[in-house]
């Protein structure tokens, strides 16, 4: 079964066609950051305007890329939230209109779904190589989440952030540094030159709770630069590269301890088989080593280009829901920007 993904919930116009929900066919993103970076975030407006004029060659690219005619696509999968209203809509729209002019069934998907599922690309078999149930920990832009998930397609959350996401603590301490957007894998790559011999960051944390709160922690940041002067920023007060690197380095390990330990209390409460990483942070290398090293069980980590935003995953969640549901016309759906994930 060819499916092709649609995922349009932020800044990437990112259209995948998948077969069997693991093999993937092409993978196309045309990522607007050109756009956002000199804002140092998101514009919504510009990513709407974007994704409306990208959309429809993305899709070509990636039926080009696949070999396959429209003809050849089974269904049509789409993120219908969480998200950004007007960047949701130009998806769904997309979704709906080759629906009816292809004559396929079009299916919404949730965005941390496709995140979990991202888990199942590349052949991968979690369900199979691993087992349920599965912790899995979605870090994002937008989303921090651990997710307990029972079964395919059956989901608790057992923990979530109760303020900044993980993505948006990288992103603005990005800011605070004068690194680029995303400030991810800046930092990621700043962190690499570091001696690692500035005073720690606390590891912010909610007594007797799962749940995260990361604004301490960028905060913390803020003071400290306040206090050595390197922020806010001036024409002379830039900070040089070795403060960058320090900052980052100290910055990154205590974000990656903070979500490792809820994990590691997670796995004290509910009775895990593996671990499973989604999200753009989770592309981080130091989470990835340093969690590997933390656990007893497998942990489940896509490719770094399968844990930031992609069509495939959706695809992927998408086949394994038609799998259990089947595939109804569904061309009454709308975007849902709050959409939860149950
Ligand atoms: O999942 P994603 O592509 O989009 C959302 O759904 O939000 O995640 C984007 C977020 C950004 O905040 C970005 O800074 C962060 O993921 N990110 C990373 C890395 N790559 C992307 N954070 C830490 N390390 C990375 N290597
Ligand atoms: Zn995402």
């Amino acid at each position: 079964m060819n499916i092709l993904g649609i995922e349009t919930s932020c800044d990437d116009t990112a259209i995948s066609i998948v077969k069997d929900g693991q093999s993937i066919k092409s993978n196309i993103i045309a990522s607007q950051v050109h756009m956002h970076e000199k804002y140092g975030g998101i514009i919504p407006e510009i990513a709407s305007r974007e994704h409306f004029l990208t959309i429809i060659p993305t899709i070509n690219e990636s039926l080009y890329e696949s070999g396959l005619t429209h003809k050849e696509i089974d269904c049509i999968a789409v993120t219908n939230g969480p998200g950004l209203a007007g960047s949701l809509l130009v998806g769904v729209n997309a979704a709906k209109g080759l629906g009816l002019a292809w004559d396929k069934p079009v299916m919404p998907i949730n965005h941390l779904e496709g995140h979990i599922y991202s888990g199942w690309l590349d052949n991968k078999n979690p369900d199979k190589e691993v087992g349920f149930p599965l912790i899995c920990l979605i870090a994002s832009g937008g989303h921090t989440e651990m997710v307990l998930m029972k079964n395919h397609l059956t989901y608790e959350i057992i923990g979530k952030t109760r303020d900044d996401a993980a993505g948006e603590a990288f992103d603005k301490t990005a800011r605070v540094l004068r690194l680029g957007f995303p400030g991810g894998p800046e930092i990621q790559k700043e962190a690499e030159s570091a001696n690692g011999n500035l005073d720690p960051f606390p590891r912010p944390e909610i007594k007797d709770s799962l749940d995260f709160s990361l604004s301490g922690l960028k905060t913390a940041v803020v003071n400290r630069a306040i206090k050595e002067n390197i922020y806010p920023h001036t024409d002379f007060n830039a900070p040089n590269n070795e403060i960058v690197s320090e900052y980052s380095f100290a910055f990154q390990e205590a974000i990656v301890d903070t979500l490792i330990r809820n994990i590691s209390r997670a796995l004290k409460n509910f009775e895990a088989k593996g671990v499973l990483l989604g999200g753009g942070v989770a592309a981080n290398s130091r989470l990835r080593e340093k969690m590997a090293q933390n656990l007893d069980i497998p942990l489940i980590a896509p490719k770094p280009y399968l844990c930031t935003d992609n069509g495939a995953m959706i695809a992927s969640a998408a086949y394994y829901r038609i799998k259990q549901y089947g595939t109804s016309p569904t061309f009454d759906m709308d975007v849902v920007p709050n959409l939860k994930l149950h």
